[in-house]
C-alpha cells in the first residue's frame, strides 16, 4: 500500500523537505555561512506576525492599484476555465490573500476546485487555510513543503490525488531566490499542459539603461529600510539570543549577475563568544551576516531571465505603478 504523507493539524508534511529544515535548527551553519535561508524568516508565529505587519505597510499590495492588478489577474485566469475540475497549487502561499482571489473567481466560473496551498511555514499555512475564508472546495490539501523539492513532491501529489489539469501560482516567492535556484525548479515541476503564474517585484522606470535600473532599485530601498522590516528580519537573532551581539541593520544594493538585489545585513559588535544556547560560534565574529536579499527586476530583465531558463512566456500583467508584475509561464 502506498504511504500517505504524514499529517499534522490537517497539514500534510513532505518528508524530503525535512532535510532543509534540519539545517534550519543549526544556527552555527548559517552564522558561518554568513547568510540565511530565506524560509527561515517565516518559521515562528512571531516571525509570521511581524512579516504580516511589513506586508501590510510596505508591500506593493498595500497600494490599491496593485490590489486591482491581482483582482484582474484572478478574473483573467478564471476566464480560461469553466465547468472544469481543476487543481490549483499555490507555492509560497503565505496568508493566501491573493491566492484566494484566484480561487474565488474560479469558483464563480463553476469550476470544481482542489486546492494545494504549499508553504515552508506552518503558522502561515494554517492562516491561509482558515475555512471561513475559502470558497467551496472539492478538496483541500495543505502541504508543508519546500518549493525546491517540488519536482519530486508534485509527482507524489499526482499519485496521491490523481492526475488533473493543474495551475500553479507562485506569488511573492521569486524575490528571495536567485534565478538559478528558482527557475530550474519551475521547469522541472511543470507538466506539458500546466500553467504557472509567477509574480516578480519590479522597479519603476528602470528599463532604459543600466544606470536607470540601478537608480530605480535605489528608489525602493525605503520599502526595506524601515523599523517594521528590521524588527521582522532580526527576530531570528532574538530567538537565538544574539540580538545584543550585532549592530543595527544596513540596507544596500548588491549586484548579482544581470540583476540588483536589496540586501539587509548586520555586522557583529565584537567577537561573539556564545549565544543563548551556549553553542559557540566559530568565525562568526569576522563576517557580516546577510539576513535577507530581495531581487528586483524590470519587465525586460524578468523576461530575459525566464527565456534563459528555456521557459515560455504567455501573458503578463504589470501594475500601473510598475512595482509588481505577474507572468503566465509554461513549458515551450
Ligand atoms: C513574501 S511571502 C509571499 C506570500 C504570498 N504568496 C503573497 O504573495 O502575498 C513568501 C512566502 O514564501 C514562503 N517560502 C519562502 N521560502 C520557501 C520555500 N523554500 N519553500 C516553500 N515556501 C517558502 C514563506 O514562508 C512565505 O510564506
Amino acid at each position: 500500500m502506498r504511504k500517505r504523507p504524514p499529517s499534522f493539524l490537517g497539514v500534510h508534511v513532505d518528508r524530503a523537505s525535512v532535510k532543509h529544515w534540519e539545517q534550519w535548527l543549526k544556527p552555527n551553519h548559517w552564522l558561518q555561512k554568513g547568510s540565511f535561508d530565506p524560509a527561515l524568516h517565516y518559521q515562528t508565529r512571531a516571525q509570521a506576525a511581524l512579516w504580516q505587519e511589513v506586508f501590510q505597510r510596505h508591500a506593493p499590495l498595500a497600494q490599491r492599484r496593485v490590489l486591482r492588478l491581482y483582482r484582474s489577474l484572478a478574473q483573467a485566469i478564471a476566464q480560461r476555465y469553466q465547468g472544469t475540475v481543476l487543481r490549483v497549487v499555490s507555492l509560497g502561499v503565505g496568508t493566501g490573500t491573493k491566492e484566494r482571489w484566484v480561487l474565488q473567481e474560479l469558483h464563480r466560473n463553476d469550476n470544481e476546485l482542489e486546492w494545494v496551498p504549499v508553504d515552508a511555514s506552518l503558522p502561515l499555512l494554517l492562516e491561509a487555510t482558515v475555512p471561513r475564508r475559502l470558497p467551496p472546495l472539492q478538496r483541500l490539501f495543505p502541504l508543508l513543503a519546500d518549493f525546491r523539492e517540488a519536482p519530486r513532491w508534485s509527482q507524489s501529489l499526482q499519485k496521491e490525488l490523481g492526475a488533473k489539469p493543474t495551475v500553479y501560482t507562485l506569488f511573492g516567492l521569486l524575490p528571495n531566490y536567485r534565478p538559478r535556484e528558482f527557475f530550474p525548479v519551475l521547469r522541472k515541476m511543470l507538466g506539458e499542459k500546466d500553467r504557472a503564474w509567477v509574480s516578480a517585484n519590479l522597479v519603476p522606470g528602470g528599463s532604459r539603461t543600466q544606470s536607470d535600473y540601478k537608480k530605480a532599485v535605489e528608489s525602493v530601498l525605503s520599502q526595506y529600510d524601515n523599523s517594521e522590516t528590521r524588527r521582522w528580519l532580526t527576530e531570528i537573532l532574538r530567538e537565538w539570543g544574539l540580538q545584543y551581539g550585532v549592530n543595527d541593520c544596513q540596507v544596500s544594493l548588491v549586484p548579482d549577475g544581470i540583476l540588483y538585489a536589496i540586501s539587509v545585513t548586520v555586522t557583529w559588535k565584537g567577537k561573539v563568544g556564545k549565544m543563548a544556547t551556549q553553542e559557540s560560534i566559530p568565525d562568526a565574529g569576522t563576517k557580516n551576516l546577510e539576513l535577507f536579499r530581495s531581487y528586483r527586476y524590470t519587465p525586460e530583465l524578468f523576461e530575459q531571465t525566464v527565456r534563459e531558463f528555456k521557459l515560455h512566456l504567455r501573458n503578463s500583467w504589470i501594475a500601473p505603478s510598475q512595482e509588481e508584475g505577474i507572468w503566465e509561464v509554461s513549458l515551450p
